[in-house]
């Protein structure tokens, strides 16, 4: 795993934001996991400025993202569907055919987290996975005690994440309960994973996920059992960490990490 602390969220949306333009462009189909939730929303600001300056092209790239809510038809504001088109989609030249979500409206649900599951293997798999985390340490809607082998399937979700979340809901309390969520086990399957945590109210979990056990209490500390990791932080939800001198010292020192300083 490396850290990368930056100064300010801006900066730690623009690298993030340039680790994947970078990648897209060593790999024209590439596989795309894709995260929402706020943190994520300036990251695609971003890669929308890139695309329309021409730096990337997202003609080819094939996306999957974490979760969507159980019940949300993909018209409804609130769904990740409409998230996604809203803040990305609709406004780079990617074919919405090659963009996936979970269907929030499927009746069988072990069949539909069986088919994300086949449509991931089918592309080839997923060549970086974008994360953020929740204020539980949820990656995906992958609760704590989520199983670290856990595929696509509903999922049950936690008081915590509702809190967090029912805010966008009006009213609140119309926040679906339940969601489809890739598992711990199809998250670790991808090639790479980039991790962005920005803001003082996530130090703690930022903490615990980097440095603290891997426990399916906090899913996102799975992440360090998956072997190309880059986890980006600004400097307000770095301040847990303790092993911050170094990977600083790795930023400013690996040869990799040059062109972003
Ligand atoms: P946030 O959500 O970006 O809205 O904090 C992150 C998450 O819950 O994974």
């Amino acid at each position: 795993m490396e850290v990368i602390i930056r100064p300010t969220t801006e900066q730690a949306v623009n690298l993030t934001a340039r680790l994947i333009a970078d990648a897209i462009k060593a790999k024209p189909d590439f596989k795309l996991g894709l995260a929402t939730g706020a943190t994520m929303e300036a990251v695609y600001a971003d890669l929308v400025k890139m695309n329309k300056a021409g730096e990337v092209d997202f003609s080819r790239v094939i996306t999957f993202n974490l979760d969507e809510y159980i019940g949300l038809p993909p018209e409804d504001p609130n769904s990740y569907r409409y998230y996604m088109n809203h803040n990305l989609f609709d406004h780079i030249n990617i074919d919405k055919r090659n963009t996936h979500l979970p269907n929030g409206m499927a009746d069988d649900e072990t069949a539909e987290g069986e088919r994300y599951e086949s449509a991931i293997r089918d592309c080839g798999g997923i060549d970086l996975q974008l994360l953020g985390i929740g204020s539980d340490g949820h990656i995906g809607f992958n609760e704590p005690i989520s199983s670290l082998a856990s595929r696509t399937r509903a999922k049950a979700l936690t008081p915590a994440t509702y809190v967090q979340n029912s805010i966008y809901f009006n009213p609140p309390e119309s926040m679906p309960k339940r969601a489809f969520t890739m598992g711990v086990g199809t998250i670790l399957n991808s090639k790479r994973i980039v991790m962005l945590i920005t803001g003082a109210k996530k130090a703690g979990i930022a903490a615990k996920a980097i440095e603290g056990p891997v426990t399916s209490m906090v899913t996102g500390s799975a992440i360090q059992l998956h072997p190309n990791v880059v986890v980006v932080l600004d400097q307000a939800a770095a301040a847990g960490l303790t092993q911050t001198e170094y990977y600083n010292w790795v930023f400013a020192n690996e040869p990799e990490w040059a062109q972003y300083r």
